[in-house]
């Protein structure tokens, strides 16, 4: 089984990246031939400085190298590495009607929020189908917000086949329902756009701090606290197993500790969590130029794959 999935660099990763998208690649490769990016072309289409783009895309590989993408089982390389991705791209938008690009939830949602509408923001997702179409991915671990542009990349997959025959391998979208969206420190969805998100690679004071500003009700000290729909109870459930869940809700229906303890108890079950991916980490930070070795390894067996894929293509569609 061929599963693919990547992360755009831009900006700090964050727990719902782990759990929605990098706990489960690191799983997957375990069993299946894990292709592993960083879609630095994605990048582009939102408002992030590109200044910065060059620094991000190689700190997003050092945290994904960190949190367990190991290059000895994993494909593991640049978006931009592999220019066919480009090519296949503008060939998909061909078959991609503007009517299913101006659906995207995605792209309503960030133009809603002021981002600016530009074309690579309305044809991002046809760049996504490109990435997962010219590996022939089967799998693609996401987030519940990507399970749409999977539906986008099936449909267009589907238009390309029924013309030129059985091109395309049709892929699913892998989600993990109790992960699919993990909360904010405000109870929305955590996410970069959204201001909300608790790094995976703060400091420890920091990470306390932002744990504190955690929203949650006013219940006072010495009153039973309701776990259901509280923050920190849902974030700690992430880190804990089923007995220590167990163990929260009877100090939560207690009344005896209040907010502020389990607030304490998510800062270190998350320190603790992520503290072996911290020690990899700042050990690549010094090896910068082993990443770059272990990237362009990765991006020459996925350009072999990419330009075979693409002779087949180029040949259907009378591009010579
Ligand atoms: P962001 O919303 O912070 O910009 P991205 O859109 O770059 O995050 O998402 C990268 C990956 O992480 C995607 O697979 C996405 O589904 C997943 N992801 C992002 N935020 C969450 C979340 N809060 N819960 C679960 N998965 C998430
Ligand atoms: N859209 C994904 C995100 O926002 C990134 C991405 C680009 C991706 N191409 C992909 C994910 C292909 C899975 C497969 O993070």
């Amino acid at each position: 089984m061929r599963v693919l999935s990547g992360i755009q660099p831009s900006g700090k990763l964050h727990i719902g990246n782990y759990f929605g998208a990098i706990a489960q690649m690191v799983k997957q490769q375990e069993e299946h031939d894990l292709f592993a990016f960083i879609p630095n072309y994605h990048a582009l289409s939102g408002s992030v400085k590109l200044d910065d783009l060059e620094k991000n895309t190689i700190e997003a590989a050092i945290d994904f190298l960190s949190l367990g993408v190991d290059p000895n089982k994993t494909l593991f390389w640049v978006q931009s590495h592999v220019k066919e991705v480009l090519e296949l791209y503008w060939i998909l938008s061909r078959y991609t009607p503007v009517g299913l690009l101006e659906r995207a939830h995605s792209y309503k949602d960030k133009v809603a929020k002021g981002i600016a509408s530009s074309h690579a923001l309305f044809s991002y997702p046809v760049l996504m189908a490109a990435d997962i179409l010219l590996y022939d991915a089967q799998i693609v671990p996401v987030g519940k917000d990507q399970i749409q542009h999977l539906e986008m990349t099936r449909d267009t997959a589907i238009k390309f086949n029924n013309e030129h025959g059985d091109i395309f391998t049709l892929p699913d979208a892998l989600v993990v329902k109790e992960l699919a969206t993990v909360p904010g420190i405000d109870g929305a969805k955590m996410s970069k756009s959204y201001g909300n998100t608790i790094e995976i690679f703060m400091d420890e004071k920091p990470l306390q701090k932002r744990c504190n500003k955690i929203v949650t009700d006013s219940t006072p000290l010495g009153e039973p606290i309701e776990y259901e729909g509280n923050n920190v109870y849902a974030l700690l459930c992430l880190f804990s197993t089923p007995t220590e869940i167990e163990e929260l809700k009877v100090i939560y229906k207690s009344g005896e500790l209040g907010h502020g303890h389990f607030k304490k108890i998510l800062k270190d079950k998350i320190w603790e969590h992520f503290g072996e991916a911290r020690e990899k980490r700042a050990y690549y930070l010094e090896h910068t130029d082993e990443v770059k070795e272990i990237l362009n390894e990765g991006a020459k067996k996925a350009s072999a794959i990419a330009s075979k894929k693409m002779e087949i293509i180029r040949e259907k569609i009378g591009i010579v």
